[in-house]
């Protein structure tokens, strides 16, 4: 599939997760495979505009780290438009637009979902950054503000209209905020919508199966995949495998996972020095740790580790721990194999809704993104 100019290796997206999809993790994710484009946390268009030091840091990129988007949010035309501007300047690939963010500080501004209530002054904010850049500006955003309105259908087409190279939509609104399931009718709204440019579905995907469901129930042209990369770093290389072939790769084994875990925790420490880094990835670490089988002690410690060597020594203590349990490969032996938690929140679509719910969205304040 192709976004403007650019043509991608695969049609699945990293969604952005505020707090999470740093470049620490859009590496690591993207050395495992099946990742075509990712896109930066959402970056305050001002904050960039003044070099803010925190927003540099979210837009901070690598030579393997292609396809980028920066992600801005922002209301003022002017300010939309000289960040769109400076995006370029820093080499990323494209500019997207968070039209979908309900948090109120987003919103209170006339950012995030509130510009999808607005369609004309969208339009004109919008334009003046297409004209602006010669990288792509896409935009993203959920099915509309609540059920009442759901705009997102004209707001492509006014998109599209200005310019905009390709659509991102989660298929909830805004009331919903993370409640209930995502809504493939809804998407297919938006798919029709566009006329020559792609619409990337989004929602819930935890699954190869339910990226493939997604594609078969709304026509999109691509599926991005937010919390289910927080679960399954490898679900890109499994998904891509299974769209391309129909052919379902195994799960990675535990030793895969340590592996992964400590490639992500040494990329936090390089990027933000040993002890922010190893405070930061306190909250990632446990995302690990919950396909680990039983973990327990180790999930305990996790969110008190302050440097390498405590990372090291906890992890080395719960590999001791569970040596006893394991055939030689590291993997449980059958009858020490949890009850499936995991295999059921994985389970493929058609009765996945119960265990799709199941997928937490993280504490804090982005609790209803
Ligand atoms: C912790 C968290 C942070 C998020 N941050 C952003 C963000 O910065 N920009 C954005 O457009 N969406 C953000 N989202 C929304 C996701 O990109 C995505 O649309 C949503 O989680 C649904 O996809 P999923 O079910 O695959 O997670 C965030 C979601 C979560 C849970």
């Amino acid at each position: 599939m192709r976004i403007g100019p650019l043509e991608l290796s695969s049609n699945l997206f990293l969604s952005p997760l505020a707090g999470y999809t740093n470049l620490p993790m859009r590496e690591t994710v993207r050395e495992l495979g099946g990742l075509g484009w990712a896109t930066t946390d959402l970056i305050n268009a001002r904050s960039l505009l003044e070099r803010h030091p925190a927003a540099l840091q979210l837009a901070a990129t690598s030579p393997v780290d292609r396809p980028l988007a920066i992600q801005l949010f922002g209301s003022v035309p002017e300010e939309m438009r000289d960040a769109a501007v400076l995006c370029q300047e820093l080499g990323v690939q494209s500019v997207d637009i968070n039209m979908g963010c309900p948090v109120r500080k987003v919103v209170k501004i006339g950012g995030g979902s509130a510009m999808m209530t607005e369609l004309a002054r969208t339009a004109a904010l919008v334009r003046g950054m297409v004209d602006a850049v010669k990288i792509p500006v896409t935009a993203k955003m959920r099915l509309g503000w609540d059920d009442d309105n759901l705009t997102a259908p004209d707001l492509v087409r006014v998109l599209e209209e200005v310019g905009v190279a390709a659509i991102f939509v989660h298929g909830r609104t805004r009331a919903q905020g993370f409640s209930g399931t995502v809504n493939l009718p809804g998407i297919r709204r938006v798919v029709a919508a566009a006329r020559r440019i792609p619409v990337i579905g989004n929602g819930d995907v935890t699954t190869p199966e339910a990226a493939r469901h997604m594609i078969a129930e709304t026509g999109c042209a691509g599926v991005s995949i937010g919390r289910g990369a927080f679960y399954d770093p490898w679900i890109f290389r499994r998904t891509e495998q299974y769209l391309r072939t129909g052919v379902l790769t195994p799960e990675p084994g535990f030793t895969e996972r340590v592996r992964v875990l400590r490639n992500h925790f040494e990329r936090y420490l390089a990027f933000y020095g040993e002890a922010t880094g190893a405070r930061l990835f306190r909250r990632v670490g446990p995302w690990y740790a919950k396909r680990f089988g039983p973990a327990k002690s180790f999930r305990r410690r996790l969110p008190t580790i302050t440097s390498r060597a405590d990372f090291e020594a906890a992890l080395a203590e719960y590999l001791a721990w569970r040596a006893p349990f394991c055939d030689d490969q590291g993997e449980l032996l059958p009858k020490f194999q949890p009850a499936p938690l995991v295999a059921s929140f994985m389970r493929a679509e058609g009765d996945g809704d119960a265990e799709r719910s199941a997928i937490p969205v993280p504490k804090g304040p982005v609790e209803r993104w």
